[in-house]
């Protein structure tokens, strides 16, 4: 988990969103449902009764409902909330990877395609093939890739390893590239979801302060993040999801404190003291 503290960022805050700006994004009633098949392994009982195989059982999912939400430019968005509350689907939704099953959503400008720990990395190819690809991916020619490679890898620090397989990587190593790609193509639309999570403390001060730059720079910045400090530190306005569900829309320090308070009295209390 991300961890930033004030001390560690030279980032300052962002002036609130100023109202009557043009939106970046525009979310509308969105809800996606995830529809998985698998055959149910039979319990003893009745894998007796039955003699047969599994049956197969249609699981749906409902990751997002009916959740709306406007992003004006110069929007610095952090997204909270517990695991399985639907911020990756949003994410993944938002960069136009996973359709909506109802609602739409408006996105007006460049996103850069890498989420998380490098979603559309190819594990068999090197880093620098993977570079090439991301930046691709990110609408960039391959003359302007190749002209940022260099700074890419040197981002990383990863430029002794950056001719081998991306396998041999560890899952920070991983991530430091997957962010080190995100932040060097200047997308209009930032997302980074997690992405620090592997990083050691060095290069998660390091990304914190190219962020802080970017989100000067690009039009919008999303942030999924579990660590708090990190949204009240990068971010100038928040939402919190819950189960799908849109729960609460502010400022950072607002939001923040909300779902705070509602993981401490709220049903998560009994899964804390469990751990
Ligand atoms: N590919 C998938 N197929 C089926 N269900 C999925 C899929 N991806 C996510 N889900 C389900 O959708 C819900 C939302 O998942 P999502 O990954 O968006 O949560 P999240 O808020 O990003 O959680 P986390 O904090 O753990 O990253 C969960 O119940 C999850 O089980
Ligand atoms: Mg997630």
């Amino acid at each position: 988990m991300s961890s930033l503290s004030a001390s560690e960022s030279t980032t300052t805050p962002l002036p609130p969103v100023a109202a009557g700006k043009p939106l970046t994004v525009k979310v509308e009633n969105l809800s996606i449902t995830y529809k998985t098949t698998f055959e149910r392994v039979p319990t003893f009982k009745n894998a007796v009764t039955r003699f047969g195989r599994g049956q197969r059982s249609l699981v749906e999912v409902h990751a997002l409902k009916d959740v709306s939400f406007d992003v004006p430019d110069g929007t610095a968005l952090g997204i909270i909330g517990n695991n399985g509350a639907g911020k990756s689907t949003l994410m993944r939704a938002l960069a136009g990877i996973l359709p909506p099953n109802k609602g739409r959503i408006e996105v007006h400008g460049r996103i850069s395609p890498l989420l998380s720990l490098g979603v559309g990395f190819n594990a068999n190819l090197s880093g620098r093939e993977n570079i090439i690809l991301g930046g691709l991916a990110s609408g960039l020619s391959r003359a302007q890739v190749v002209a940022r490679a260099e700074d890419v890898t040197k981002f990383a620090g990863l430029e002794e390893f950056i001719d081998a397989p991306m396998r041999t990587y560890s899952s920070g190593m991983y991530s430091r590239l997957a962010f080190s790609v995100a932040v060097h193509m200047d997308p209009d639309i930032l997302m980074i979801d997690e992405a620090l999570s592997a990083g050691d403390a060095t290069f998660k001060t390091k990304a914190a302060e190219k962020m802080g730059e970017l989100r000067e720079n690009a039009r919008a910045f999303f942030l999924v993040s579990h660590s708090l400090n990190s949204i009240k530190q990068l971010c100038n306005d928040a939402i919190w999801l819950h189960k799908g569900e849109l729960m609460m829309r502010g400022t950072p320090e607002e939001v923040c404190a909300a779902y705070t308070k509602f993981v401490q009295v709220g049903d998560s209390a009994v899964i804390l003291e469990d751990l």
